[in-house]
Order: structure tokens, then sequence, then C-alpha cells
């Protein structure tokens, strides 16, 4: 098999090149970012107004999500057909044949840069300090899947067997990296995909998957779609066809998924939980820097987010690391993304449930070290909270809230804190604040998390060189971490070559 035998798409032109940008911003094929386009903003600033100066009236995206859209069980089974039968031909290209068109859409990808930071704003809120290095991510899980697409081929003793379909399922919160990440590991293992992305973020799937397509992924290799009816979902996930799931979301998701088919290969990257830990030993500057980033980036939306943060010993007992950590919270700009010096951006919906809850009321024994407020009608604008006092055992210790809200919680000495923060079931991300490298050591081996920082923010892994992935309830299926060099080895079967694999 070869490229050539596959229906690629027709190839869409750029459009960074094709639309009038602003004058601050205004270039041919790339924005203008140099300082003096506007000596009032520094230049990524600059370079970001270009894009936010079309958020309002962003149309990006809009015309694929409508032209996916699926509003029966006939035109679902059409799309999985589709997809398995013409997912063949890719399946039998070589590792390294699918590689090319993957490294073509990370440059694709970093073409549309732009366009992808501009649907972001638009449709989800994301700011520009965060939604630059997710495309960043998107463009590095291209590259490094499509060599790990090349390392298939190689495998002495044993052949890979792609899937026939896989259908990925992301969430709204990294609304192109994870999309991106997930579509193109199972694209690299020669899989079909059907993606779904998540109703808040439809529009940034349609983009992400419109420059895959322009990089020659065959459109009907790789299906997006939206489906109109809830029960549709249940029949996505149900289909015998469908190999794997790939799901990034909540852990009760996943056991709704698990519940429409129980033997269903899923592959889902769940909640968390996620705490730092800060001892007396600690550099209470930075720590008090990185949690605030951790807990805020993004409002807080973030599967990987700082929730809990637990001070230990004279950390507790003295008052002078909380001043500094509500002042490096204080001093968070929040607002919309269309302002580009907008550090904490809103939450995707009006507050309600949980989430509001979390935001207006407290537990037993807690108190606002810093209260939230809501900053205008919308109900999506929030300013940061922090609530003090969090009891071991309580609603907000244990839970999940996905949202611009951060505990402290104390404890005697740094077995204790360890202590508290396995308590969660979920072990997704964590962090500690030490300069002790005896306190280092006991923590990396207590902790239960899968992705362990030191001294450092504990968001934004990046590919290749820290995987992303957690155990106990934040992970469900295969365990391999995205991102990492195992990834893509369980999405097909193995097969013994002469008997000796
Ligand atoms: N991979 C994302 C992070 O590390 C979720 O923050």
């Amino acid at each position: 098999a070869s490229l050539e035998n596959l229906d690629t798409a027709v190839p869409a032109p750029h459009r960074v090149q094709d639309r009038s940008l602003p004058a601050a911003a205004a270039a041919t094929d790339s924005f203008d970012n140099t300082p003096d386009s506007d000596p009032s903003l520094p230049a990524n600033q600059a370079w970001g107004r270009g894009i936010l100066a079309r958020v309002p009236g962003s149309d990006l995206g809009k015309a694929a999500v409508a032209a996916a859209a699926v509003g029966t069980e006939a035109e679902l089974d059409a799309v999985i057909n589709t997809a398995v039968t013409k997912g063949k031909a890719w399946g039998a290209l070589s590792g390294a044949e699918r590689a090319e068109v993957l490294h073509r859409a990370g440059e694709v990808l970093e073409a549309r840069r732009a366009d992808l930071m501009e649907v972001m704003a638009a449709e989800t809120g994301k700011t520009l300090d965060q939604s630059d290095p997710e495309v960043s991510e998107a463009i590095d899980f291209a590259h490094y899947y499509a060599e790990l697409a090349r390392e298939l081929d190689n495998v002495e003793g044993a052949r890979f067997v792609p899937s026939r379909l896989t259908v990925v399922t992301p969430p709204w919160n990294f609304p192109v990296a994870i999309p991106a990440g997930s579509t193109l590991a199972a694209l690299a293992a020669g899989s079909a995909v059907v993606i779904k992305p998540a109703r808040q973020s439809a529009r940034c799937g349609a983009v992400m998957v419109e420059a895959l397509w322009e990089a020659g992924v065959p459109r009907d290799v790789l299906q997006f779609v939206q489906l109109g009816e809830k029960e549709l979902g249940r029949q996505l996930i149900s289909n015998p066809a469908v190999d794997r799931v790939i799901l990034t979301g909540g852990y009760e998701t996943a056991e709704l998924f698990r519940s429409f088919r129980h033997d269903l290969p899923l592959l889902a990257e769940t909640s968390g939980k996620n705490t730092v830990i800060v001892t007396p030993s600690a550099d209470f500057d930075l720590a008090a820097r990185d949690v605030a980033a951790s807990a805020f980036g993004h409002a807080g939306q973030k599967c990987s987010a700082a929730s809990l943060v637990i001070l230990v010993g004279s950390v507790a007992k003295s008052p002078r690391f909380r001043n500094q950590l509500v002042d490096a919270v204080q001093s968070l700009k929040v607002g919309y993304p269309e302002d580009p010096t907008t550090q904490m951006g809103p939450v995707i919906e009006p507050a309600a449930g949980k989430l509001l809850r979390g935001l207006t009321e407290l537990g037993e024994g807690e108190a606002w070290l810093l209260q939230p407020e809501q900053l205008d009608e919308s109900g999506r604008l929030w300013s940061p909270g922090i609530r003090t006092g969090v009891r071991r055992g309580s609603e907000y210790h244990l839970t999940e809230y996905f949202g611009p809200i951060l505990g402290v919680m104390t404890a005697e000495t740094l077995e204790e804190a360890i202590d508290m923060a396995n308590d969660i079931d979920y072990g997704l991300t964590a962090g500690l604040h030490s300069l002790e490298p005896a306190e280092m050591d006991v923590w990396l081996n207590r902790i239960q998390a899968g992705n362990l920082y030191v001294n450092r923010g504990i968001t934004g892994a990046i590919v290749r060189r820290q995987p992303f992935g957690g155990w106990k309830k934040s992970a469900v299926g295969a365990g391999t971490k995205a991102g990492g060099p195992n990834y893509l080895i369980g999405l097909g079967n193995w097969e013994a070559v002469n008997g000796t694999s």
C-alpha cells in the first residue's frame, strides 16, 4: 500500500496568509512579533493582539462543525463503516509512511497557530499565555508520534497489527492539544479515527482536524462528528467495530462508557485532585509563584492543576507563606482573553452545581484566605479563591472542583502531609517544594501520583520529556503515558513472526 492509493483530502489554502490582520500583527506568512510594532506591549502581547482582535466575530470552525452533524443511527453507522473500510489502506502503510503525514501535520499545525489560538479564545475563553504553548504541545505530539510510528516497523520477532477503529473523545479544557495528541497517536498506530470533541469546544476540534486533513490525513480515515442525540454516543461506543476508545475526561465518564460496553478497550485519562507540599526548607518565593500558577492557570480547569497546598511544620504555623501566596494570587490579572495581558480567564460555563458551591460555600472549620468574587453578570468570570483550614477527610480535601479554587491544609510533618495527599483516590500530578534532598527522597518514594514535580509548577507536561498520565482513579485502562515512548505499542495488537515473539 502507499499513500497514493488513499483518497487524501484536497488541501485547504493556508488561512493565516489569506486573512487581513490588524496593523500590529500584519505580515504575509507570519505575524510581526517585533516589540516596536506596538512599543507599549511586550512582543508576545503585540503578536497576540492581532489574533485577539478577531476573537469576538470569529467564525473559525463553525462551518466544519455544522458539516459534521450526525443525526441518526444510520448516519453514524455509515461514518463507522466508511472509516473502517477506508482505514484498511491507512493501516497497511508502513509506520514510516504514516510518519511522513504526521510530520506534515506538525507543520500545518504550526502554520495555523494563530487560527488555533483564535478559536480557543473565541470558543472556550482560553488566554494567550495558555493557548500558545497548547498549540506547541499539539505540534510536539505530531512529530513525536511520527518517530514512534517508525519504530513500530522495526520490532524484531513481532509484527504490529493496527486497530481498525479508534474513537477519540477529548475534553474542552485542552481543546486542541488533547484531541490532537489522541488522534495523532491512533493515526500513527495505523488506526482509523472517529473523533467527537466535547460540545463546548467542537470548533477547536474542527480547526485541528482540518489541519490534519490539510496535511494529508484522508478525510474518510479521520472522521469528525458531532452527535445530535446523547443516545448516539452510546451507539458509537458500543459499536463492535470500535477497537479502542481514547477518553480524556471525568472518572464518571469513563464509568459511563464502561456501562455501555463492559469489554470496552478503554484508554482513559481521568480526574485529578492534586497536591503541592511546602516544607520549611522551601524557597517560599518560588513556591508561592508555582502554586499560584499551577492552581489558577486556565482558571484551575486542568486535570493537572494544584487543588491543595499542604503546609508542613513551621510553614503552617507562621503567616509568612500564606501571605506570600495571597500576594501572588491577588496579583493575577483576571479577565477575558481579548485583553492580551489577562492571566486568568473565565470558566467554561456559568459556575453551577459543585463548582458554584466551591466558590461560595465553606466546609466545617474552613475560612477564606481570599474570597472569590463573581466579577460580572456572565457567571463565568470569578476572581481566584483560597480556602484555609481544609480538614482531613472533608469534601474539599477529597473531591475535584475544576475551577479557580485552592485549599490550604496543614501537617505537623512531611510524612503526615504525604499521608494526606495519598488519602485522595486520584493520583495524577503532585508537587513538592523543598530544598532538602532527604525530604525529596521520602516524598518521591511515597507519593502516589503519575507526574511528580519538585520545586516547579505541576502543570504543563512536555511531550517526550514528561510523559503524562496518572494512576489510582486518574487512569482507567492500559495506563501508558501520553507523550511517552510506550503510548503507541498499546494501541494495536502484536503478532509473533516466525513464532519467536
Ligand atoms: N498535560 C497537561 C498538563 O500537564 C494536562 O498540564
